[in-house]
Parts: structure tokens; C-alpha cells; sequence
């Protein structure tokens, strides 16, 4: 080997080990960089939900059994939803438009829930036009009787997951029933009934729909009639079609003939990548306790704690009748049962606020008992919502809740966690 070549090699290894060096450097000051300027409170939010899990993993066993003081409750619900025969359909819609008192926006006494349903599902229909509002496909069925409900149809089947953001894919038609006797089983009475209904695209839409809507229907490949209806993600390419007995499936949403003011979410994502204000600082409670009562943050808890059992994360806004928050647009919930996105709850976690009434309600549905319940309401109007996977993922959820409140609780003790605007 020749004394230039060492001398050669030797220089091109210096040049090497200095380049690595530069770049070892550099690299380690990135990092110090990043480690040094990361916002205190995104490292806080992400300790809370540590927190909060291990709040789970030590939870009282009273959360995993039974309540046997939900048992008197449980055998109410179920008489209301254990409808007898109507004999005169359009006799249940006397009186629609006194339904709303200051406890429930329907009545949910003697009966009424599964009368209502019921003539949901069999009252004939009149007329169908498509429902424009929104971003999302719905049309608009006129019942015998005058009554409306509007009609979410199926996308997806029941065992079809959702990957991606929390807010992906298109509205699921069951997540909507589902969480109506969610909502009748957490006693949240601000919400519309809602039942699947199987409709004949021939015998109930084609002959009954209005010229709109006869406009927004094509023909596909395999000839059948098919919808892609009028609304903000309406596209001529997202059809949605009958199956095999020429019927669409959907949910059947009471329609409310009322005024609600709308108001932003103060807990709403950004849906780009840019962080929300809620999402990088964890005393945010506090600014919206500027802006809002507490009456008002109450009922925003009571609706994160519904919309985290579902996994609905797409509430950016919401719509007030009475004072109350309606619990509308429950479609993007059930989509994957593998998933708890846990900063739903954050307006639960970052107030640490609870409407005691609240708190006692799933106190009484532990060890299973909420599931149970909302399987036997259903049954009595043949209903399967939803795969034994997302059932046991509600209850695990139920866990977290929980755990949740625990970690309040621990941090701020009874007095400042639960309100009772009564006992106030
Ligand atoms: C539902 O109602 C029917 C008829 O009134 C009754 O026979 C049945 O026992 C009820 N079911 C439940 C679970 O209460
Ligand atoms: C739903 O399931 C049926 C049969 O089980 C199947 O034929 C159909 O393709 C499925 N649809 C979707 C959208 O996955
Ligand atoms: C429908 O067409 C739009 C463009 O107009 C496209 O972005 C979308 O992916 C298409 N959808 C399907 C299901 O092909
Ligand atoms: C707490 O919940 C109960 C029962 O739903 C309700 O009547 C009451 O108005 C709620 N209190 C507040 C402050 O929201």
C-alpha cells in the first residue's frame, strides 16, 4: 500500500468523524430544542390522561357490579318501552305540538316511549323530499298523520369499522338509534326518538317523492335506483341504493318542529392539525367559565360523558331549546369499538364538574346494567343496534367515566365536584 493512500484514507476518515460529529451535534440540539419549548400544558393534558387510567385500574369494585338499586328504574323504563297495539296511528300525533315540558322534550310516561316508536315505524308515508340542511345525505318523510321524520339511511354494515380521525367516514344510521336509548337509559331527556325503518324505493320513494328529489336519484350499473341527495358532501358518485329487496335501510329521526339557537362548541376540534385552545392548556375550564354558566358547562359535561360512551367526536356545535342542550346528530358514534378517544371527556376533566343527578345515574347503571338495558328497550321493537364488540366497549368507557370522576374527586373532594343546582 503506498504512503499517499494511507495518508488518503486517513483524511477522508477525519472528514468522516468531524461530518458525524456536526450531525450528532446538530441532531442533539433539535432535540433539546423540541424537548425545552414543548408547551408545559400539551405534557399536562397527556399526564391527566395518565391519571385518569390508572384511576381505572384502581376504581372501587362497586363500578364492576350491579347497582341493586337500579333494579325498580330498569322495570320502569322497560313498561314504558313495552308498547300495547295502537289501534288509530295518527292518534298518537294529537297533541305533538304540547309534547316538550320543562323535564323532556316527549313524553315518557305510561307507555309513550313505544307508542311513539311504534308509529314511527308503521305509520304510512305521505310524501318524501330531500332534507338539504346539513353535510350529509337525509331526506325528509311526511307521515299520514302530518308528522315528519327525517331519514339518515345506511352506509355501513354493523361490523363495518371505522379507521382514522375520530370524525371520519359518513354518518352511521345505528349510532343515531343507538344513541337515542343511550340517552333514555342515562335519564337525558333532551333528545328525539329515533327507530330504523326499512323503506321501499319503488313502492315509498320513487311513487312519493317530490320532483327535487326525483332529480338527485340515478341509476346504477345494475339498474337499480339508487340517491345522492342534496346536502353540503352530496356528490353524484356517493350513491346510496337498495339492497337485494329493493329497500334502503336508515334511521328515522322524530323531527322537531322547533326554534334552536345554535352555539359553537367551545370543546370543538379544529379538523386540520392545528391544536384548539382545550387541547394544549388544561386550566381552559376556567375561560369558558368567563363566557358561560355553570348550568350551561353542566349540560356540556352531561353531553361529553354521552358522546364518550359513543365515541362521538365531531359536536363542534350544538343546538339549545329551553336552555337545555338537544342532544341532535348522534350519527358519528360506533365507529370502531377497539378505541376510546378519552379527550371527549375533556370538558368532564378539565371542569371536574358534575350534575349530581348525572352522577347518580351511572352510579346505577355499573356491572353492566347500562348494555343490558339498552338491549332490552330495543328488543321489544326488534331492534339489533349494534355488535356484542361495541357493547362491551360502552361499558369499558363506563370504566373511564368513572375513573374520571374519581380523579375530580381526588384532586378537588365531593364538595367542588358535584353541583346540585337544587340544593343550592
Ligand atoms: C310487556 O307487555 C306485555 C303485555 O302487556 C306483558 O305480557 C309482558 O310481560 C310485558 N313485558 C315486560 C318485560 O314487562
Ligand atoms: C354488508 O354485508 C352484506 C352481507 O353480509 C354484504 O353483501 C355487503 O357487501 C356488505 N356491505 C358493506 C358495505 O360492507
Ligand atoms: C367521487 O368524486 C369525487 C370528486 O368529484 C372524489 O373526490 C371522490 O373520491 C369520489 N368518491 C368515490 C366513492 O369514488
Ligand atoms: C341536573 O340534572 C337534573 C336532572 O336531569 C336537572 O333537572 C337539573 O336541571 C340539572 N341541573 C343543572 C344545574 O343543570
Amino acid at each position: 500500500m503506498s504512503v499517499k493512500y494511507i495518508i488518503g484514507f486517513s483524511i477522508f476518515l477525519i472528514v468522516l468523524v468531524a461530518c458525524n460529529i456536526y450531525f450528532y451535534y446538530n441532531l442533539t440540539s433539535v432535540n433539546k430544542h423540541v424537548i425545552l419549548s414543548a408547551p408545559r400544558k400539551v405534557e399536562a393534558t397527556s399526564s391527566v390522561h395518565k391519571d385518569i387510567i390508572d384511576h381505572v385500574y384502581n376504581l372501587p369494585n362497586e363500578y364492576k357490579v350491579k347497582n341493586p338499586n337500579f333494579t325498580p328504574l330498569q322495570r320502569n323504563l322497560v313498561q314504558s318501552f313495552n308498547a300495547s297495539v295502537i289501534n288509530n296511528l295518527k292518534s298518537v300525533w294529537n297533541y305533538v305540538d304540547e309534547w316538550a315540558d320543562d323535564e323532556s322534550l316527549f313524553p315518557h310516561k305510561d307507555g309513550a316511549p313505544g307508542q311513539i316508536l311504534q308509529a314511527m315505524r308503521a305509520s304510512q308515508i305521505a310524501l318524501v323530499d330531500n332534507a338539504p340542511k346539513g353535510t350529509q345525505l337525509k331526506l325528509l318523510l311526511l307521515l299520514e298523520g302530518k308528522q315528519k321524520l327525517l331519514f339518515k339511511p345506511k352506509r355501513y354494515n354493523l361490523t363495518h369499522i371505522i379507521n382514522g380521525h375520530i370524525y371520519a367516514g359518513f354518518d352511521r344510521h345505528n349510532s343515531e338509534v343507538f344513541a337515542y336509548y343511550l340517552a333514555m337509559v342515562l335519564n337525558f331527556k333532551w333528545v328525539a326518538p329515533v327507530i330504523t325503518r326499512r323503506i321501499n324505493i319503488d313502492q315509498e320513494i320513487m311513487r312519493l317523492a317530490t320532483p327535487g328529489l326525483k332529480k338527485t336519484m340515478v341509476k346504477n350499473e345494475g339498474g337499480r335506483l339508487c340517491i345522492y341527495g342534496k346536502c353540503y358532501y352530496c356528490k353524484i358518485n356517493e350513491t346510496v341504493c337498495p339492497d337485494s329487496n329493493g329497500e334502503l335501510e336508515g334511521a328515522a329521526i322524530l323531527y322537531l318542529d322547533k326554534q334552536f339557537r345554535i352555539h359553537k362548541s367551545p370543546w370543538r376540534r379544529s379538523y386540520n392539525s392545528k391544536k384548539m385552545e382545550w387541547e394544549k392548556d388544561n386550566d381552559f375550564c376556567k375561560k369558558v367559565g368567563m363566557t358561560l354558566s355553570t348550568k350551561r358547562i353542566l349540560n356540556l359535561v352531561d353531553t361529553a360523558i354521552f358522546d364518550f360512551l359513543i365515541q362521538n367526536g365531531d359536536r363542534h356545535r350544538y343546538e339549545i331549546y329551553k336552555e337545555k342542550i338537544v342532544l341532535l346528530d348522534n350519527g358519528k358514534g360506533l365507529g370502531n369499538p377497539m378505541v376510546d378517544v378519552l379527550d371527549i371527556l375533556a370538558p368532564l376533566y378539565q371542569c371536574c364538574i358534575i350534575n349530581f343527578s348525572t352522577w347518580q345515574n351511572l352510579e346505577y347503571l355499573s356491572g353492566g346494567s347500562l348494555t343490558e338495558t339498552i338491549k332490552l328497550l330495543s328488543e321489544f321493537h326488534g331492534e339489533k343496534l349494534t355488535t356484542e364488540e361495541h357493547y362491551q366497549a360502552i361499558e369499558r368507557r363506563l370504566l373511564k367515566i368513572y375513573a374520571t370522576v374519581q380523579y375530580c374527586l381526588e384532586k378537588h373532594g365531593s364538595g367542588k365536584v358535584f353541583k346540585n343546582v337544587v340544593a343550592l
